[in-house]
């Protein structure tokens, strides 16, 4: 399985990271980008993986559309298509639209940085043309770096949201917690650790646990003692109407 990864950013190394540390072969994945030459040696002396400037198509079963979204479908037009699998991450493009123009499958991907680790979360919606192998094909492959789910015009924003935009909403929560625990005089970079280490427990917790959240507060919150009494500042703030907002509103947006 050969893997031409278009655009060299952020995600299309978060996932190649992931991909490699999952098993796939340095060897087999190909990055190209549009102009940074000094990027593409670096991610080929840091991964292995094969760079190129001209790409011919032909020699790769599946490509990646890793660039900004306004890219994609003109590159998809300069380019002859024969049967490969195209994965576009790119954000407002619709498979419809790419396998109009390419006349091979193509799937719609949203995956998010923490692919990097496996410990991403991946929404992908299929177009009409994939093939059911291809179908599986792609799933295996976002499988590797972590979870996926399917799905479709009306669900792709809000998967979008709640997977690639809320890592930004976690980090704003870690940002204005950590500042407690310095002033308490942990290093910065310990009050960090404490509540990442919190966070990543307790989103383990929720996986595993099917009950519903407000169980699991009980759990730890017994009245009024000090978690019960901060989950009522978090109410009094009204937390949840700002969540729900922040998360229409990224939706809104995708
Ligand atoms: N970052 C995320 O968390 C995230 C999550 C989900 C989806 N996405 C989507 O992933 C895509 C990439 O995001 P990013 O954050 O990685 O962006 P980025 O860091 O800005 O990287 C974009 C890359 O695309 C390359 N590129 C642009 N146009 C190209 C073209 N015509 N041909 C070949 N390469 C081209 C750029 O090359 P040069 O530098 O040489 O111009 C650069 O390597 C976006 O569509 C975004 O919506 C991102």
């Amino acid at each position: 399985m050969n893997i031409l990864m278009v655009g060299a950013g952020s995600m299309s190394e978060s996932l190649v990271r992931g991909w490699i540390d999952s098993g796939i072969a340095p060897e087999s994945i190909t990055m190209t980008n549009r102009a940074d030459r000094k990027r593409l040696s670096e991610l080929a002396n840091e991964h292995g993986v094969q760079i190129i400037e001209e790409e011919s198509i032909e020699s790769f079963d599946i490509v990646v559309l890793a660039m900004q979204p306004e890219g994609v479908l003109e590159y998809v037009k300069r380019h002859e298509w024969t049967n490969q699998l195209l994965v576009s991450v790119a954000a407002h493009i619709t498979p419809d639209e790419i396998e109009q123009i390419s006349g091979c499958g193509a799937v719609c991907a949203m995956p998010n940085t923490p692919v990097a680790f496996r410990t991403g979360m991946t929404g992908l919606w299929f177009g009409h043309q994939v093939a059911m192998e291809q179908k599986q094909l792609a799933t295996e492959l976002f499988l590797r770096v972590g979870e996926v789910v399917e799905t479709d015009e009306t669900t792709m924003p809000f998967l979008m949201a709640a997977a690639g935009c809320s890592p930004a909403f976690f980090y704003e929560i870690v940002g204005a917690m950590t500042p407690v625990l310095t002033e308490a005089g942990f290093e910065a970079q310990q009050a960090r650790r404490i509540i990442a280490q919190a966070m990543k427990g307790s989103a383990e917790l929720l996986l595993q646990d099917a009950r519903p959240t407000d169980a699991l507060i009980d759990d730890v919150a017994a009245p009024n003692g000090p978690t019960d009494r901060g989950v009522q500042v978090l109410r009094t703030h009204e937390l949840k109407k700002i969540m729900r907002a922040a998360l229409s509103e990224s939706a809104r947006e995708a």
